[in-house]
């Protein structure tokens, strides 16, 4: 039997794992029915607040660092976005909308407030009204909300991170995803605080801080809005090493709690990866961005091939399978230890034969010690 991407998280039928993550993908109805339609599983739309008319946004606001040997791949993707500017009132209307037409398909409300209980329970209690499937509190925007104290600024802040769900889950009748930054030391400290307070999953990794470059002409920093910047939201490939670490980190410390991993994926391998690290589902923003909606068929089908290549029937068998080989450096020192010995190489162990390998050809010495 051919294996089958459906999954069901917190109750919510999925027909496969693939979700828009919450940014322009998601930013009207007409382009999250249109998601629905080529085959996507979910959408997070847009982050939205109940005042847009404080949201306004520059032109440029996205930069791209491409591979300086083939410049047009883009290896990471910097925006300074912030979040929906669209009216509370017109986002209601089209959530009843998109669920009217797509009762199927899973609709999730990204969702962010001021430090204010009433602001929060408000938010909740009208947009659940709309029929949206599920929330996800978005404590993680890197950059402009922060000076308002939303987004990261909470985030950053397990404290404030149980406060803020306790408030959501005192009204909420929906299941509740907390979506959280990177960019904090300790990546399991928030996720912590918002299991405790009663969330239903986690979703992360929002962006990571970062200035794109300087333009060397101008000396002025990226993306340049009249000649000034502000540090952005790092997303796309780069991002991915950093993002697979956290998801693995925080599946290990909360198993069974509902894992929606995002940054950095392009493709159904990449997707395969964050499934074997413990998600139940995956979030695409720049990949879809830079690559088109119809990305999803190409997405699905490697995805499938991986669950086909271990004979696997469906995502259960795959989710988490490679959290079990992650170990401490000591244990690894003692497995190649044994490994050695038991070819007869204990003579080169105990000598530290690694001290030898830097002759001078560091860029082969370097390939010699590569994994991949
Ligand atoms: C242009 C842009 C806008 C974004 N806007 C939001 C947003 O409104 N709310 C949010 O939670 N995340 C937002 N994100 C973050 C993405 O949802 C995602 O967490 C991040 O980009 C990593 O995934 P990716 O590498 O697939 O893009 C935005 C990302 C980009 C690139």
């Amino acid at each position: 039997m051919a294996p089958t991407l459906q999954v069901t998280v917190n109750g919510m039928e999925f027909d496969n794992p693939f979700l828009l993550a919450s940014g322009p993908p998601g930013t009207n109805a007409r382009v999250i029915m249109k998601s629905f339609e080529l085959g996507w599983g979910g959408n997070v739309c847009k982050t939205i607040s109940l005042d847009a008319s404080k949201v306004i946004n520059t032109n440029p606001r996205y930069a791209k660092l491409r591979d300086p040997g083939n410049p047009k791949t883009v290896i990471g993707f910097e925006n300074i976005e912030l979040i929906s500017d669209r009216p509370f009132e017109t986002w209601l209307e089209e959530f009843r909308e998109i669920k009217r037409r797509y009762p199927k398909h899973i609709l999730v409300a990204s969702i962010m407030e001021e430090y204010r209980k009433e602001a929060w329970q408000e938010i909740v209690e009208r947009v659940q009204e709309t029929g949206v499937d599920a929330f996800e509190l978005n404590l993680s925007c890197p950059h402009g909300l922060p000076e308002r104290k939303m987004g990261m600024a909470m985030g950053e802040n397990p404290e404030i991170v149980g406060e803020v769900v306790g408030w959501v889950m005192e009204v909420a009748k929906l299941p509740v995803w907390a979506k959280m930054t990177p960019n904090v030391g300790s990546i399991t400290a928030a996720p912590g605080a918002a299991i405790k307070s009663g969330a239903h999953g986690i979703s992360a990794i929002n962006t990571i801080l970062s200035v794109i470059g300087v333009d060397l002409t101008s000396l002025r920093p990226m993306p340049t809005v009249e000649g000034y910047s502000v540090p952005g939201g790092y997303s796309g490939h780069a991002v991915r090493p950093i993002a697979l670490r956290q998801i693995m980190e925080i599946a290990r410390a909360f198993p069974g709690t509902a894992l929606s991993g995002m940054g950095g994926i392009y493709t159904g391998e990449d997707a395969a990866q964050f499934v074997a690290l413990g998600c139940n589902t995956v979030q695409v923003c720049t990949g879809a961005m830079l690559q088109g909606y119809e990305v999803i068929s190409a997405l699905k089908e490697g995805l499938l091939s991986v669950l086909e290549q271990h004979g696997f029937d469906s995502l259960d068998q795959l989710r988490g399978a490679a959290l079990k080989y992650f170990s401490t450096h000591a244990n690894l020192v003692e497995r190649q230890k044994e490994a050695k010995a038991k070819k007869g190489l204990a003579k080169a162990v105990a000598s530290g034969a690694d001290a030898t390998t830097w002759q001078g050809d560091i860029k082969g010495e370097t390939d010699s010690l590569t994994a991949n």
